[in-house]
């Protein structure tokens, strides 16, 4: 998969890639990531990528003809993208369902945003998409855009060694991930339930199963309606309700006997 970043600050970017499963993909040879220094694209002595705003008030704005220029360079040396992404905070939400979906694409231009905000008709000509990375502002759209290709890196298959590891990841399956444990089997008084010491391989499973599924009613319940649950979950769930409902009434204090 190809991917291109255009940015002002390219260093910031080949950094970020220069270090674990990324670094390992482009080293193997699945992935092509170029990043591409916005100020190339200038015409100026000065190399001008910002300028004041129409109307007045604080702060700079991106001017348009030098990310249109950079995409336009990116279309001729190395092909056409299948999608350019405006990376801010007014984009849509990048979830582990668009890693999915985006990780099906073979080539993607990811531009990064600077200073208050982009001149509108880059979104209007040059981008197909807007994504953020969630509900706060960063300073820019390079961390952005480096959460974006590890996300959909780590999809690709042989860039993360262990497929099965990815299947099994949180969200993956739409809840959240289940407790892991290592040796030793008790470390600061707290010991390794003792249904991952049984062997039982089906005890196991239902373990995490209902582990994931409790932690996820209970710190992100919104995840729940979207998932695939089948009549075990379910089932799982109901046992969860039963006795979280129990001890939740207890603590509340409203319902506390005098
Ligand atoms: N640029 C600044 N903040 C951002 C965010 N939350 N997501 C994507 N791009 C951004």
């Amino acid at each position: 998969m190809k991917f291109d970043v255009v940015t002002i600050f390219p260093r910031m970017v080949i950094a970020g890639l220069a270090e674990g499963v990324v670094s390992r993909g482009i080293a193997r040879g699945l992935l092509d990531v170029a990043v591409h220094d916005l100020r190339d694209h200038t015409t100026d002595r000065h190399r001008t990528v910002d300028d004041v705003p129409y109307g007045g008030g604080p702060g700079m704005v991106m001017k348009p003809e030098p990310l249109a220029r950079a995409v336009e360079d990116i279309r001729t040396r190395r092909g056409n993208p299948e999608a350019v992404v405006l990376l801010t905070p007014q984009g849509r939400s990048f979830t582990q369902l668009e890693a999915v979906r985006m990780s099906r694409l073979s080539h993607v231009v990811l531009l990064c945003g600077r200073y208050e905000g982009m001149d509108e008709r880059v979104r209007e000509l040059v981008a197909t998409d807007e994504l953020s990375i969630g509900d706060y502002v960063l300073s820019g759209g390079e961390l952005p855009a480096l959460v974006v290709i590890d996300a959909i890196s780590r999809l690709i298959p042989g860039v993360v060694g262990d497929e099965q590891s990815v299947e099994q990841d949180s969200f993956s399956n739409g809840v959240l991930d289940y407790p892991h444990y290592t040796r030793p089997a008790e470390f600061g008084g707290v010991r390794v339930p003792d249904v991952l010491m049984s062997g039982h391989h089906a005890d196991v499973r239902r373990w995490r199963r209902k582990t994931a599924l409790a932690r996820t009613l209970e710190r992100r319940p919104e995840l729940l309606e979207r998932a695939a649950l089948d009549d075990d979950d379910r089932a799982l769930l109901d046992e969860i309700r039963q006795s979280t409902m129990g001890s939740a009434a207890q603590a509340d204090p409203a319902n506390r006997k005098e």
